[in-house]
């Protein structure tokens, strides 16, 4: 078993991209994990109960559930949900505050949050801001605490941000200059490097690791889709407007700001050798050609 830590491991938000991700990464390295659900009954909650995962109950407004399903883990790993307004980031936030003080409560050993880049500091960014606070609140809670800062997901360019087929060219459309470079990873890679931590396995120098994959523009990424499929592709810079959400508009100007400092691709792959960049991400998805080509 490659790992340092054999008590249980609780995971918040399984049943999702990045809890999922964890959680398969734990399980891989034979550790024993808990799930805080809060429909134990779901689809999602049943088949991680199938693969071996405890499942724990929990309201986020019920303390003592949170309480009792942190009693006697080794480390706990949360994250928090996706806000789309102002209204759902005091959400997010009263979610993250209320898993710290249960972590509190329950006296865990080591509590790592799922932050995302750049939440180091305050940047204007509502639902990034969110994040900031509550990794101060997490930073004065007392306990050993390691934040994990995702940069946008990969996964983003197969849903949100994919590219289409338009008269025999990949064609990438993003609210970003042409210069500016994404920082990005794949939520799988989020999973190992998070498992990691948890498990003792990997160091975070200052309780804190960046995770970014890799960097890319815009006609990079095209590129790389295009490089796949076998054709040409093109990139088109966007203006902000063509996002509804303010929030949005906020986190792209933001990841124009961040382009301004490369990262060091080094540092996951020192955790996680196996780390993907775009190409191999496009590859290991088995992404095809978008079948709703605008006719030559
Ligand atoms: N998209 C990106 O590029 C990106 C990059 C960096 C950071 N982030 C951040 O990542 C976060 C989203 O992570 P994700 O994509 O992994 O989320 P996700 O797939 O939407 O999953 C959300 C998880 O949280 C659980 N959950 C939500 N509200 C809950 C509540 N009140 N009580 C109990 N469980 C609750 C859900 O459980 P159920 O199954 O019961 O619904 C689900 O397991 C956001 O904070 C976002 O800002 C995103």
């Amino acid at each position: 078993m490659n790992t340092q830590v054999n008590g249980t491991i609780a995971v918040f938000g399984a049943t999702g991209q990045q809890g999922g991700a964890v959680v398969d990464a734990l399980l891989d390295r034979g550790a024993r994990v808990r799930a805080l659900v809060r429909d134990p009954e779901s689809g999602r909650a049943q088949a991680l109960a199938a693969r071996g995962v405890e499942l724990a109950a929990i309201r986020i407004d019920d303390p003592a559930s949170l309480a009792d399903a942190l009693a006697t883990v080794e480390a706990f790993h949360f994250m928090t949900p996706e806000a789309n307004s102002l209204d759902e980031v005091e959400a997010e936030i009263r979610v993250g505050t209320a898993l710290v003080d249960a972590a509190v409560a329950a006296h865990v050993p080591h509590v790592v949050f799922n932050s995302v880049f750049g939440a180091d500091q305050e940047t204007g960014v509502p639902h990034h801001d969110s994040k900031h606070w509550i990794e101060e609140h997490l930073g004065k809670s007392g306990l050993r605490a390691t934040m994990v800062r995702p940069a946008a997901f990969m996964e983003g360019f197969a849903s949100v941000m994919a590219p289409s087929l338009e008269h025999g060219k990949i064609v990438l459309r993003l609210p970003l200059a042409e210069d500016v470079a994404v920082k990005m990873i794949s939520v799988r890679d989020i999973g190992r490097i998070a498992a990691a931590v948890l498990l003792d396995t990997a160091d975070a120098p200052g309780g804190a690791i960046d995770l970014v994959a890799d960097e890319l523009t815009g006609p990079q990424i095209a590129a790389a889709f295009g490089a796949r499929a076998g054709l040409p592709a093109r990139y088109e810079a966007l203006p902000l407007t063509v996002l509804p959400s303010e929030l949005d508009r906020a986190m792209f100007r933001q990841f124009a700001q961040a382009a301004e400092h490369p990262a060091d691709l080094a540092v996951v792959r020192a955790i996680e050798p196996a780390t993907l960049d775009l190409a191999e991400w496009i590859r290991a998805i088995g992404w095809t050609v978008p079948t709703n080509a605008v006719a030559p």
